[in-house]
Order: structure tokens, then sequence, then C-alpha cells
């Protein structure tokens, strides 16, 4: 009686003696186990399902049944589709639940910075796999839409603005409009004038805060279009704004649960020690009374909570926000909030040295163009783009997929330096690869049509190039369990690149043009299945595979 799961049946596996017998001596391999092994393996019978059993050192190895496997694999992943891998029996304990994952979250009138872009991927993955699993999800944008910058930005909007730009250009004007204010703000004059700005929006003031109101829903329509280039949406655009009146509320439950101490320069904070001898504190209220980004953070979860009653809260920023979000759950569990327990920061590290062209990265938009412009110029030097129906689109597709597989390759929470070059390269571990593989897979069916599995014979997928193909599909749900359990995109990252090396190895010994019409049939619903299963991949990555190029 082996314990063997069953799907392990349809791929080989082997039974090490020691680990049945528990012979401790198993690290130099008595002689003994050799015997043993071979005995067993001389005993046991082969059946539908395991064709060969020989004996290795110390080990029984098992062949699977090639055609079983072949088969198997194809109708799973073909019936199944979009679903193959999800539907598995690995999953089937797991229960639906409900998730609030909040990233991108951009600062209005300042800088989209790489780690705003990380923010986006890795949330729009963690999103794309919990819907994937059956999960619900709601996407939401917490914008950086309050504070005294608003102050500056109205003042700075007063002298410098310009109503026609704010509706064309909203992002750029209001930068470039926070940038002249920042210069100007030196003098004494101006930052009265902000701090007046900023107290009649605090104030709800109504010209005040319809302007604010327009800096605000400009920049979200372009945000919306913006996203759009990058395959993302969100279902909530909230912000810091929403949380102004709410942090009040939260100041002044802190101070009825014993929270909230008042500092010698008036600012409010809660003790964090274990101690309670201040070593760790959080400050959350200004000397003035307001409140400061924790405050409004506070205000946020707990309305996030009470209105999506959700079985998880993600925050998806980068790992020097690490502290905040401690202090954010700690203040949340002093103040008996027990849901806190399903609030997850999900951290990254940095990247370094990402430039454009046209010098450092200040909207999302330049990164977006650069990568397409740069892809562009590799795909005229490589003479694809003739052939290529909308090169200007295939060159963002593909080039999107670059950013997001280096991005991807190793943990999140690791630094790691930007390389155009090595992002852009068409063979090796990159984006690029994963889409001329999808590409050349795409245009093998177009060119020959699909197959249905019930015409094909699977005794012609016995080579070692094709078993590899088969023997990688099985293994697809194992790696969307994985990055479901710990977050991180590296697991389908790579597993995706094995699976577009054996699958452009496969397609270069098994031709399907020139076969026999039964080979050739085979073949087809080899490549077929690979590129369905590279494809679900892709899509959960965030990555739109490409048809054509
Ligand atoms: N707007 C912030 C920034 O740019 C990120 C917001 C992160 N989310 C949060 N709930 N604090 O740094």
């Amino acid at each position: 009686a082996v314990p063997v799961s069953k799907k392990r049946r349809v791929a080989d596996f082997q039974l090490s003696i020691a680990s049945v017998t528990e012979d401790s001596s198993s690290d130099c391999l008595a002689p003994g186990l050799h015997l043993q092994a071979q005995k067993l393996a001389e005993r046991l019978k082969c059946d539908a399902v395991v064709s060969e059993i020989s004996a290795g050192p110390g080990t029984v190895n098992f062949t699977i049944n090639r055609e079983l496997l072949a088969k198997t694999v194809l109708q799973q992943v073909l019936k199944d589709g979009s679903e193959y891998g999800v539907k598995s029996e690995l999953f089937s304990t797991v229960p639906k639940q409900k998730a609030v994952i909040e990233f991108s979250s951009p600062n209005i009138a300042k800088k989209f910075h790489i780690g705003h872009l990380r923010s986006t991927i890795v949330g729009n993955f963690i999103a794309n796999l919990k819907v994937a699993l059956g999960h619900e999800v709601i996407r939401m944008n917490y914008l950086g839409d309050w504070g005294m910058q608003f102050g500056l930005l109205g003042v700075g909007f007063q002298l410098f603005g310009n109503k026609e730009k704010l509706k064309t250009s909203p992002l750029q004007h209001l930068f470039e409009v926070y940038v002249q204010i920042n210069k100007a703000a030196e003098d004494e004059n101006t930052k009265k004038l902000a701090k007046d700005f900023f107290r009649k929006l605090e104030e709800h003031d109504e010209q005040t805060l319809s302007l604010w109101k327009q800096f605000r829903d400009f920049s979200i329509d372009e945000y919306i279009r913006i996203y759009k280039r990058l395959g993302v949406h969100f279902d909530e655009y909230s912000g810091e704004s929403f949380y102004q009146e709410k942090s009040k509320e939260v100041l002044k439950m802190l101070e009825n649960k014993g929270l909230l101490q008042k500092t010698i320069k008036g600012t409010g904070i809660v003790d964090l020690s274990e101690k309670k001898d201040l070593s760790s504190f959080s400050t959350v209220m200004r000397s003035d009374g307001t409140s400061l980004y924790i405050t409004r953070d506070l205000a946020a979860a707990i309305d996030r909570m009470n209105k999506h009653n959700c079985d998880s809260m993600i925050y998806v920023t980068g790992k020097s926000q690490s502290n905040h979000f401690q202090h954010l759950f700690q203040i949340l569990k002093l103040m008996g909030y027990d849901w806190v327990e399903r609030c997850q920061h999900v951290s990254f590290g940095l990247v370094q040295g990402m430039k454009t062209r046209r010098g450092e990265v200040i909207f999302l938009e330049d990164v977006l163009n650069e990568v397409r412009s740069r892809m562009l110029q590799n795909m005229a030097s490589a003479k694809t783009t003739k052939e290529i129906e909308d090169p200007m689109e295939t060159a963002e597709k593909v080039g999107l997929a670059a950013l997001i597989i280096q991005d991807f390759q190793g943990l999140l929470s690791s630094d790691y330096q930007f390389s155009w070059d090595r992002a852009l390269q068409s063979r090796g571990d990159t984006g690029v690869f994963l889409q001329y593989t999808h590409a050349r897979l795409h245009s093998l069916e177009q060119m020959h049509g699909n197959e249905q599995l019930t015409h094909i014979n699977v005794a012609c997928l016995q080579e070692p190039d094709a078993i590899s193909v088969l023997q990688h599909l099985l293994r697809y749900d194992e790696v969307l369990y994985r990055s479901s359990q710990d977050l991180q995109p590296k697991h389908i990252v790579s597993y995706l690149l094995t699976l577009s090396h054996l699958a452009a190895v496969a397609h270069k010994t098994l031709p399907v043009k020139g076969s026999t019409p039964e080979l050739a049939q085979a073949r087809l619903c080899l490549f077929q299945a690979a590129r369905s299963v590279l494809a679900n991949g892709m899509k959960l990555l965030g990555i739109t595979p490409r048809g054509c190029c």
C-alpha cells in the first residue's frame, strides 16, 4: 500500500525504499536496500496505469503509461479551458472568500513613481488570481487626494493654472503647477495662502471644494484611461479625502478607550509598546487637532470592513511602508477590532534605475510610451514589423509582458536593478519570449485549425519532447496553489517560462507541417493545450497574450 495521490498516477514517480522501511542507513545506501528494491520491483506487476517498474539504487521506479498521460492531460486542459488547474482537487477544500485588495494608490499632482507601478501590477495579479480561483474581489484605489499639498496646489492653480489644460491633461498640468508653486512657496505669504486654502477645504467651503473636486475628477478620468492601457481596472476609487471627517471620530474613539495620549507639544500619540513605556508609539494627531496619514488609514480600514465585511483586506505597497502598516494593525488591535487578523500588507522591494530617454519617470504614461517605443525599435531591427497588423498595439502588449516578467521573476520583497535591455530580450527568460512562444503556437492553430481530442491518436505523442510538455502541463494546479498561498507571482512565472522553453523545443522537433495527418493532428492538439495553459497563466499575471507577431 504505497500512498500515491490520484494525480501522481499519471506522472512518473519513484519510491525510496528507505522511506518505506525507515532504514536509517539510507544515506550511505546499504547494499541491503538495493536488494530489497530489486526484490520489490520484481514482485510488483504493471497495470493499466503503470507501464514499467524497475529498480534503481535503493528505489523502485514506476513509469506511467504514456498514452494514459497524454489522454488525461489533454482531455483535462481542453475541456476545462480557462478553468484548467482551478478545478483541481487541490482547491476543493478552500472556501470561497471575499477580499478587498487595495493597490496602485497614487498621489494626485505628485509623481507616479515606480513603486506605484509595482503596486499596480502586483495588486492586479493578486486580484486576477483570486478571481480565477472563484473568490470575490473588490479592487480598490486609495488615492492620495488630501493633505496640506492641496492647499499649495489650490493656490498654485489660482496663480499658474489653466482650466483648459486641466481638462485635457490633468496629471501633467497639476504636476507642473505643483512644482511651480513649491518653488514659489518659499515666501511666507504663499505659505499663508496655502494654509488658508487648505483650511477652507477642511471647512468644506463650496468654491474651494469644487476646485479640488475638479482636480480629483479629471485626474481619475485620466488614470482610468492609462490603467486601461495596462489592462487594469478598479471597482472603487477611494481616497484619503473620504476619511477627513471620519478620522475625527477615530480620534474620539481612541480617546474614549484611553488610548490617546497628548505630548507636551500637543500632538496625539498611541503607545504601542508592550511595557507601556512609549518605547514604540504612533503619532495620530497634529498639535492643531488635525489628522495624519495613519489616522485616515484607521478610519478607512474600519469603514472598509463595515462596508464589505470581507475575509481578507490586502494592502499592496512598497516595504518602506511596512512600519506604517504594522502600526496601523497594532492600533486596530488595541481598539479591539479582532478582524485585524484578516488584514495583510503585501510589500515589495525597491526597483532601482528605471529611467526613460526623456529622463526620470514622472507619469505612468511615460513608462508605457517608453516600453512601446523601445519594443517597436526592436521589432523594426528584427524586421518582423511588416507582417504585424498593428505594430503599435503589439509593441505595447509585448513590452508590457517584458516589464511584468522582469518584475515578477524574483521574490516580491527583493530589490532589483531595472534594465530595459534585459527585460526586452527576445530570448531567455523574458516576457518577450513568452509572447513570441504564444504567438507562434497561436499561428500554428490559425494555419491548421483546432483539433478535437476525440479525433486524435495519443499513441502519436510518445516522443520525450512531447512527454516533457505533457508532464509539465500536469503540474499547473500545484503552481497556482503555491502562488495562492504566498501571493508570490514568481512560481507562475518560472512555470510559464519552462512551459515556453519545452513547447519551443517540441515545436522544433515535432513538426506539424509535412507529417502524416495522424501525427499532425496529435501534435496540433498538444500545442493547442500548451498554448491554452500559457495563455491562462499569462492572463493571471496581467499580460494580454498576443495572437500574432
Ligand atoms: N498614496 C500612498 C503613497 O503614494 C500609498 C497608499 C497606500 N495605502 C494606504 N492605505 N495607506 O505612498
